[in-house]
């Protein structure tokens, strides 16, 4: 049993979508039928049942890449083969509104961040998605009738340290939006050998009018965290 989530193997569904907040794991294991509890320490909430017949573990990864690795070691450690992190993102493109599904294509972080300088020294990740998987996904968040923008984030290890001048130079490297997990994601996914992807919803903007003043609320967030899941 890992030292973090204390779950049995059998108890982790080779498919498994991660989010930040507990919360998340309570409205979208809402929609699941026989739903079970399989973890709880640490406030890393982990549920196992089943979507359309198909067994699904929802988990919570908490905030940052150092919290959301071990969940993903340890996810993978315990049986998950396919881990999709639904989550929020700020916009950096100036295109993205509040409320926007972003696919992500890719992700930057800075050189050593995200814990990835102490898995490979000197080196940056290959922190892409899993191609196939995440075709497929566009392709249901298409048939669903969900629009997303699809390009690379940023994964940054410091949320206030954010503004809308570093919002200008995101977008100049061609960054379509800002969370804080999806490289370390990426990376542990083709090290280890799992696939993975990342569909995110814009909670809040940093360029233009809105920059930092407006954030989604739980509830609103709910409304589309709920049409991903579904999909
Ligand atoms: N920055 C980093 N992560 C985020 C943000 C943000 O503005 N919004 C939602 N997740």
């Amino acid at each position: 049993m890992p030292v973090h989530i204390k779950a049995s193997p059998g108890e982790i569904a080779e498919n498994t979508i991660a989010v930040g907040d507990p919360g998340r794991v309570d409205l979208l294991s809402g929609i699941l039928e026989d739903a079970r509890v399989v973890n709880t320490h640490r406030g890393l909430k982990t549920v196992t049942g089943f979507y359309k017949g198909k067994r699904v573990t929802i988990a919570t990864h908490g905030i940052g890449a150092p919290s959301a690795s071990i969940v993903f070691e340890e996810l993978y450690q315990l049986g998950a083969r396919r881990i999709v992190r639904v989550g929020t993102t700020g916009g950096i493109r100036r295109d993205t509104r509040i409320g926007d599904v972003v696919v992500a294509t890719g992700a930057m972080y800075v050189q050593n961040g995200c814990g990835l300088g102490q898995y490979i020294p000197g080196l940056c990740g290959a922190s892409s998605p899993d191609p196939v998987l995440t075709t497929r996904i566009m392709e249901a968040l298409s048939k669903n009738g969900l629009n997303f923008k699809k390009g690379p984030v940023f994964s940054s290890d410091a949320f206030y340290a954010e503004d809308p001048s570093f919002a200008e130079k995101m977008s100049h490297y061609g960054v379509v939006a800002v969370e804080m997990e999806a490289a370390a994601l990426f990376t542990l996914g083709w090290m280890r050998g799992f696939d993975t992807s990342c569909v995110l919803v814009v909670s809040d903007v940093l360029h233009g009018e809105e920059a930092m003043k407006k954030y989604l609320t739980t509830e609103e967030l709910a409304e589309v965290f709920l049409k991903i899941g579904k999909t």
